[in-house]
């Protein structure tokens, strides 16, 4: 009964949830409450982890920079014990509890990491810039460490610098412990939306790159087959959907094996969300283009569309200015027509007892997940109707 409930909730936030990303234009993938409350600043796209740059704005207009060939990324190495030095690949794997230092060729430069070692405030990393290059300590690792470690050379004018995105220097690393097969998290489930129109993924990260992974549902229990085609896997972003369908809702969990040690996931609660492939195509009619003063006029608004869309409709008419109240009937139905099942959805403006002020431009604005599309039509008003043309 509880998790009915729960369930219910859950469906109700997402809907919500989901109307306000739209209004944002849906800039990045759903990510996980706990690193959704680290994000206080807001971050430059392509870089989750990076931080803000401040750039000054100037009085005269920065002249377009040239386009020399651009040099390679910088070198990062590892310092290994005694000295030595090892050149970093595209992933690393250091055990829990070891000291990782890299050193990244530059100056200046700047370092991006996992969210979580953001809010690392026990002084484990450690940021050093020398004069040829930059160091990053991290004492005392953790699987929770495990992610992606960014080197950024700088472009910097004066004293005004900013991130050299394209010549960044990247590497994820694997903090393996024997002990937490996946880098915890603070989230009891975590909630992924379903959409038609984008590929869904269920970020479960292990800490080590030897682990074995495989994905379950868990009503009914059983092991999701991952082919590659449909559903894959990656060791550094976890199982990605690659076209979402309502059948892939439920709740899901990934087991991680090494050795003799099997460990799961926290669960995800995959929400299936019918996603409109376009914006609304609303039509417009008023009842009469020319109305007498004192008639009854109705504008209807109808949009023919996919079914399970839900459609919101909002008006724009001369009668506002003076505030008459927004009177509409709204209404939806199924239609069934050669196999294929349509939606057809209608909102009626009505304006009773139609005066001066009500001549002009109507315009309906229909919307959806995709987007939203406007019409208009125009109303004439004519003097009220006089006994005579009325009897004629
Ligand atoms: C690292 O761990 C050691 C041993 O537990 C502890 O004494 C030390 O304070 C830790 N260092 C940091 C920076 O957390």
């Amino acid at each position: 009964m509880r998790v009915r409930l729960l369930f219910i909730l859950v469906v109700a936030t997402v809907f919500l949830l989901d109307f306000a990303q739209c209004q944002k234009k849906e800039k990045e993938e759903p990510r996980p409450a706990a690193e959704k409350r680290q994000k206080k600043k807001a971050k430059p796209p392509g870089a989750k982890t990076a931080k803000p740059v401040v750039k000054k704005t100037k009085a005269t207009p920065s002249r377009p920079r040239p386009d020399p060939p651009l040099p390679s990324p910088p070198v990062l190495t590892q310092v290994l014990e005694r000295g030595k030095f090892q050149k970093v690949g595209d992933s690393l794997t250091v055990q829990a509890g070891d000291t990782l230092e890299l050193r990244c060729k530059g100056k200046p430069v700047e370092w991006a990491f996992p969210d979580y070692l953001e809010e690392e405030d026990e002084g484990r990393l450690r940021v050093i810039q020398h004069s040829k290059y930059s160091s990053l300590v991290l004492v005392n690792s953790t699987g929770a460490d495990t992610g992606e470690y960014i080197c950024y050379p700088m472009y910097c004018e004066d004293s005004d610098c900013r991130r050299e995105y394209d010549r960044a220097a990247k590497t994820f690393i694997f903090f393996s412990d024997p002990q937490e097969l996946f880098v915890p998290s603070a989230e009891y489930y975590e909630v992924v939306q379903l959409r038609t129109n984008r590929p869904a993924t269920l970020p479960c990260q292990v800490t080590s790159p030897d682990a074995m992974v495989t994905l379950h549902r868990e009503f009914p229990p059983e092991e999701v087959k991952v082919d590659g085609v449909e559903i894959s896997f990656n060791l550094k972003k976890g199982f990605t959907i690659h076209r979402p369908k309502a059948h892939h809702a439920g709740s899901l969990f990934c087991m991680a094996s090494y050795r003799d040690l099997r460990q799961i996931s926290t669960k995800y609660m995959l929400i299936y969300v019918n996603y409109p492939v376009a914006p609304p195509s609303p039509t417009i009619r008023a009842s009469l283009h020319s109305v007498h003063a004192g008639q009854n006029l109705q504008v209807t608004c109808t949009v023919l569309g996919e079914s399970e869309v839900v459609i919101d409709f909002t008006w724009e008419y001369p009668g506002q200015k003076i505030g008459r109240p927004p009177y509409t009937q709204d209404s939806t139905w199924t239609l069934r027509s050669g196999g294929q099942t349509r939606q057809q959805s209608e909102t009626v403006l009505m304006v009773d007892g139609v005066r001066a002020v009500d001549q002009g431009t109507y315009t309906c604005t229909a919307s959806n997940l995709a987007g939203s599309t406007s019409v208009s039509t125009t109303v004439t008003v004519l003097p009220e109707r006089t006994a005579r043309s009325r009897h004629h």
